[in-house]
């Protein structure tokens, strides 16, 4: 084959070296509903982030070089390169016969996990484009690459049923949320490390109950999981560079980004029964189980965990689900009437969340060596 036959040859997303790369093999198919879902921006969906990228660009890896290279060497690997597209493993899906209510929340699900992905891949290729630290630069554009690779899977899956997410018009239409490179560091580092607890949990699941596997995506999950745990990895490095991020008042930030992003993950959940349901999963199981997994594996940079087993926790999660159940009544009524239940719902929530957030930390020691395995 000559090099112009080459260039011509069709690449999958799998296969692409980098983000655009990724990015550029992804069909335009302007699917409208799924890309409204894609651009909406509640509580409960998920943001695209923007941040100060020179702040960001200036850190200096210094402090934790030994493991920095060890972990930017296995990326550059790129163990997963050509895993994430379609082989002889997926199974046809049936979406005709699928249970309406099902199928309603399924793709509900993927909408939301390839808006996630996206926004990981768009604030990395951010940061790769406007940095000049080579450390830095190389890192994001490897994590932009990931990303962009899950979310193109999902498109996959997604437009079997005869819809996808219009990533190239959500980078444009899409509101961003701008937050401090430390609160990036925060609820990037727990993003990552509870996708792949979420993840591995469901695999592992799946894997003892096969019968409950009603799709193909999730035998991938298993090395999808590990690209978020690398992923992880890297914040947890980038948050061992400066001692103050992880001590002082900053302590109290780490107890609120836990709190709201297992709070999150909570109530969206709880929003979707039959898909949970269909997997054979207890959503007040499933939610523990990844608290504890995320919990345990936090401890490896954040000087506190949440107690999760305290008399409050269960009960706390549960008031904020009912409050938002009240939220989203009085919006679907409308009116002067919709507008109260959706003010009484809102105090409610805010009450919870309170209740959840003066609960007791348990503090800890935090080891001298970072860098963990995916053990579960
Ligand atoms: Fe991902
Ligand atoms: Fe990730």
């Amino acid at each position: 084959m000559n090099a112009h036959a080459e260039l011509k040859a069709p690449l999958h997303s799998a296969d692409a070296s980098t983000a655009e790369e990724a990015l550029a093999r992804q069909e335009v198919i302007d699917s409208e509903s799924a890309t409204k879902v894609a651009l909406q921006n509640t509580l409960l969906t998920p943001r695209f982030y923007t941040t100060d990228f020179d702040e960001m660009d200036a850190i200096d890896v210094s402090p934790v070089r030994a493991d920095w290279d060890k972990l930017i060497a296995q990326m550059k690997a790129d163990p997963n390169k050509g895993h994430f597209k379609k082989n002889e493993d997926w199974d046809h899906v049936d979406w005709d016969g699928m249970e309406p209510r099902l199928k309603r929340e399924f793709i509900d699900f993927l909408i939301s996990s390839c808006t996630a992905e996206f926004s990981g891949c768009v604030l990395y290729k951010e940061m790769k484009r406007r940095g000049k630290n080579e450390d830095i630069t190389t890192l994001f554009q490897l994590m932009a690459r990931d990303e962009a690779r899950h979310a193109g899977f999902i498109n996959d899956a997604l437009r079997e049923a005869g819809i996808a997410v219009n990533l190239g018009f959500l980078t444009q239409a899409k509101k961003y949320t701008y937050f401090r490179p430390k609160f990036i560091y925060y609820a990037t580092y727990l993003s990552e490390k509870i996708g792949y607890a979420r993840y591995i949990t469901i695999f592992r699941h799946l894997e003892a109950h096969p019968e409950h596997r009603f799709h193909p995506i999730f035998k991938w999950f298993k090395e999808w999981c590990n690209d978020e745990f690398s992923h992880g990895e890297a914040f947890a490095l980038l948050l061992k560079t400066d001692p103050k991020l992880t001590s002082g008042v900053n302590k109290l930030w780490i107890k609120f980004f836990l709190t709201a992003v297992y709070a999150t993950m909570s109530v969206r959940d709880h929003q979707r029964p039959a898909f949970h349901e269909a997997l054979g999963v207890d959503p007040v199981w499933y939610g523990y189980e990844v608290f504890k997994k995320t919990s345990e594996i936090s401890k490896q940079v954040f000087p506190l965990t949440l107690d999760i087993d305290h008399p409050r926790w269960q009960p706390g999660l549960d008031r904020l689900e009912v409050a938002n159940r009240q939220i989203a009544d009085g919006r679907k009524q409308g009116g002067v009437g919709g507008w109260l239940k959706r003010q009484a719902g809102s105090v409610r929530a805010g009450a919870a969340f309170l209740s959840l957030l003066t609960i007791p930390s348990v503090p800890n020691e935090v080891p001298v060596e970072t860098r963990l395995q995916p053990a579960y």
